[in-house]
Parts: C-alpha cells; structure tokens; sequence
C-alpha cells in the first residue's frame, strides 16, 4: 500500500484549551472548503499520535495501554488508515466516498459536505484478550477520549466537526473494506463551519 508521511504536528497553539471547550459545538454545516494537509495531520495526532518520546503511550488514554483503536479518513482525494507510528497515512482507496458514508449513515449528508470524515474504528480484542468483557466497555470509553480530543483540536484550529453514532456498521465496514475484526463505532466529520 502506497503510503504518506503527514506533516509534523505542532505542540504549541493560539487557542487555549478552556477556549476550545468553550466553544466546541456540534456543527452540522461545512462551507466546501478543504481542510489542509497540515490541519488532517494535526487532528490525527490529536486522536491517536505517538506523544511518548519512547513511542509507547499516544494522545488519549488506552486500558493497559494496548490501544485498541484503528482511525480511518475519507477526503476528496480517497480513503486513508492512519499509522501512529511513523505519523503517515497508508492510502486504502483513490475513490471520494463521503457520499456513500453518508448513505450508509442513514443519509446524514453533512458527512458528505465536510471537508474530513474521521472513522474511528475498534479491535475489541486487543482488550478483551487480556480484560474480558469489560474491554468492550472500555474501548468504547477510549474511543470518546480519541473524539473528544479530535473536536478540541478541530476548535483550535478554526474547524468544527459533530459526532455520529447513528449509521449501519456493516454498510461502514464493507465501503471502508475494514479487516474483520475492526468495527467502526464513531464517526467524525469535520469542516470549516458555512
Ligand atoms: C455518542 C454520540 C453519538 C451522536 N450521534 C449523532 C448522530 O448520529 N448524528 C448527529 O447529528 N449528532 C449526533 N451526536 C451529537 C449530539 O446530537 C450533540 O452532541 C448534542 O446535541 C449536544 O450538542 P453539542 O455537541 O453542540 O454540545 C452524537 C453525540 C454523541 C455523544
């Protein structure tokens, strides 16, 4: 697979932390306008990079630091998976999708006008294997840690996004062509606010 490095995050912003939490809301319509490449890198590390000198904890808390979540992106330009490690994307498809993830998210189009959709997807069993059942709780807990950083730094940065859990897991994993033992549990658009 043809793979991306993303530009280097940034550790320093403008915007404050209160004021991100502040003004963080649900935004449901995006000006069709993109969003950089330097701006999808940031989010990106924001939910899932590597902020461990010895690369071993990333930017959201994890059970037993065994960090069961895999993130996907759909843009203009194709569908990616975000490689913590190395902080690059590996290119899964060349095709726009954002339509059909909105059709498989019971029609919710601002999936398709916003500039990103992060698709936060889970591997239970990375958790569950040494946890037992309360590793689905738990990566489900983790995965709103992921998304709650992601909308924080989407503030910050002059962008807004939404949650949504509402949409068809299986329509999500055959569009996405997801290994099968990662389901998707989240997704999270995000755009410049029309
Ligand atoms: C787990 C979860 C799932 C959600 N799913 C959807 C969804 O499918 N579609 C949608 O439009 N909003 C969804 N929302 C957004 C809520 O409607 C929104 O957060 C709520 O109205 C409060 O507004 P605020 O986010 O601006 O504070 C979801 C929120 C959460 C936390």
């Amino acid at each position: 697979m043809k793979e991306q490095a993303l530009p280097k995050p940034k550790l320093k912003g403008a915007v404050s932390v209160e004021e991100s939490i502040y003004k963080r809301r649900s935004v449901r319509n995006y000006a069709s306008k993109t969003v950089s490449l330097e701006d999808v890198s940031q989010i990106l590390w924001a939910c899932q990079g590597i902020t461990d000198p010895r690369g071993r904890f990333r930017a959201a808390p994890s059970p037993g630091a065994l960090y069961p979540l895999e993130v996907y992106i759909v843009k203009d330009d194709g569908v990616f998976h975000y490689m913590p490690t190395g902080h690059k994307l590996e290119a899964i498809s060349d095709k726009n999708l954002k339509a059909e993830l909105a059709a498989a998210a019971w029609g919710q189009v601002f999936i398709q006008d916003a500039g990103l959709d992060i698709i936060i997807c889970a591997v239970y069993d990375r958790v569950t294997a040494k946890y037992g059942k309360n590793g689905i709780r738990w990566t489900d807990m983790e995965a709103g840690h992921a998304a709650q950083n992601v909308f924080l730094q989407a503030e910050a940065l002059g962008l807004s996004g939404v949650p949504v859990g509402a949409f068809d897991e299986n329509a999500v994993s055959r569009l996405l062509n997801l290994p099968r033992e990662s389901k998707p549990i989240y997704i999270l658009p995000i755009g410049y606010k029309r």
